[in-house]
């Protein structure tokens, strides 16, 4: 009698425990997502994660998936033992399900088909009939596009091949680098060019320039880091599309020293000839301006001379063809013959007059130098003007009657 209310006293408190631990047991169900987000590519199938932990049953339960945005739109809903598509977000018409062979052991993932970039984003898995405190979880859904760089050759610079490689259709953003077959990354020309398009998704292009190698294998590599993926194209660069520069440069160099040489030979031989052409008719000019000056001595001094002179007369008969000669030995006085003789040097030309003066500064140099000096004193005196008349009159004389002149001078 006395053990049973001791035993009924401890079965109740089996009982109380057993309840106390069962009632805590279930308010310790949590729901439980995934550790990490979800990625997932653009047109892909996932699977939401959710489940309770420890793994009760959920087939008795509701389950609401909404997408936590500002209209919070509903995904699903699992209600009285069955799916309800009432509330359901239009955009997920169709692409909803839940495993319901899994309900038992507490697996609520959610299967969302055919994902779009929209639809990256956060999402809460609810199960409002849990009488714990951690009725949800969130799940984080990050889509991602992918495509296939397409490499392209895009010319010639100096001695490289310009290689230029396009990604488009990519989120997030990617980065593009260039590597060698070694896999060495190669210095592009510039920083990628980005671009994003009407929806949302990001192309990117990127030049380098290489050069010939062993291999002329090259690859363009687009990743994006927080999708985890990459794609690679390799392109082989056929040898003959690189520039010829290396031989051409060794050609063109050769052409350039020639034309270098060719020209400094020229320009010798060319500066040479004016020297040599400038010296010859300095010299003609200079024997011409004596002439000149003999001659002009002779004119200018006619009237002097007539007067002056006597012992050049015989010595006229050089000069002079003989018949003038003649006429200016029948001449009576001296000053008759002095101007006869004038008369004859005048229709005798230059010459004549240049050589008359030689023989007059041999046989009279006096009167020559008397005369010479009066003369370097005027010239002294309009000493600028009568140089450069002096020069004109030369200057008219070659270049017009006196070519006789010249010709005395060239033989
Ligand atoms: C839930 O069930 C699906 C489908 O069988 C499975 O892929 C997923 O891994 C399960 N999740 C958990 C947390 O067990
Ligand atoms: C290609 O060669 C040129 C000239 O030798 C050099 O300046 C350039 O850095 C090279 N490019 C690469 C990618 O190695």
């Amino acid at each position: 009698m006395k053990t049973f209310p001791t035993s009924a006293v401890w079965c109740f408190g089996i009982l109380i425990i057993s309840v106390s631990l069962i009632t805590t047991g279930s308010s310790e169900v949590q729901v439980v997502g995934p550790a990490d987000r979800v990625i997932a590519l653009a047109g892909d199938d996932i699977i939401l994660p959710c489940s309770l932990k420890p793994s009760v049953s959920a087939e008795d339960m509701t389950v609401q998936w909404t997408r936590l945005n500002l209209k919070a739109d509903i995904l699903h809903l699992y209600r009285d033992h069955q799916d309800s598509y009432v509330d359901q977000s239009p955009s997920y018409r169709g692409r909803t399900s839940m495993f319901h062979e899994e309900l038992k052991n507490g697996n609520v993932s959610l299967k969302l088909t055919r994902v779009t970039l929209s639809d990256g984003g956060c999402y809460r898995c609810f199960i409002p009939t849990l009488t714990s405190q951690v009725k949800e979880t969130t799940v984080q859904l990050l889509v991602g596009a992918v495509s296939q760089p397409v490499i392209s050759i895009d010319g010639t610079k100096y001695w490289g091949v310009v290689l230029k490689c396009e990604s488009g259709g990519w989120f997030p953003e990617p980065e593009m680098e260039w590597l060698d077959s070694s896999g060495t990354f190669l210095p592009a020309d510039g920083p990628p060019e980005r671009h994003r398009d009407s929806e949302g998704l990001y192309a990117v292009r990127r030049q380098v320039t290489v050069n010939k190698t062993d291999t002329n294998r090259f690859t363009c590599r687009v990743q994006q880091p927080e999708i985890n993926l990459m794609k690679e194209t390799e392109i082989h660069v056929p040898d003959d599309v690189f520039p010829i520069l290396p031989y051409w440069w060794k050609v063109g160099l050769l052409i350039a020293a020639a034309v270098i040489v060719l020209a400094a030979v020229v320009v010798l031989t060319a500066s040479a000839g004016v020297y040599m052409w400038r010296k010859h008719t300095e010299k003609k000019i200079r024997k011409l301006l004596e002439e000149q000056g003999d001659v002009r001595f002779v004119n200018r001094n006619k009237v002097h001379l007539i007067q002056s002179v006597t012992m050049v007369i015989p010595m006229a008969f050089y000069l002079i063809r003989s018949e003038r000669y003649s006429e200016i030995h029948a001449a009576t006085t001296r000053q008759d013959q002095m101007i006869r003789l004038y008369q004859a040097l005048d229709s005798g030309g230059n010459q004549v007059k240049s050589d008359f003066y030689r023989i007059l500064l041999d046989l009279e140099p006096d009167v020559v130098n008397d005369r010479g000096a009066k003369e370097e004193t005027r010239t002294r005196a309009g000493f600028g003007g009568e140089r450069s008349r002096d020069c004109e009159g030369v200057n008219r004389e070659i270049g017009g009657e006196s070519y006789e002149g010249v010709a005395v001078l060239v033989h």
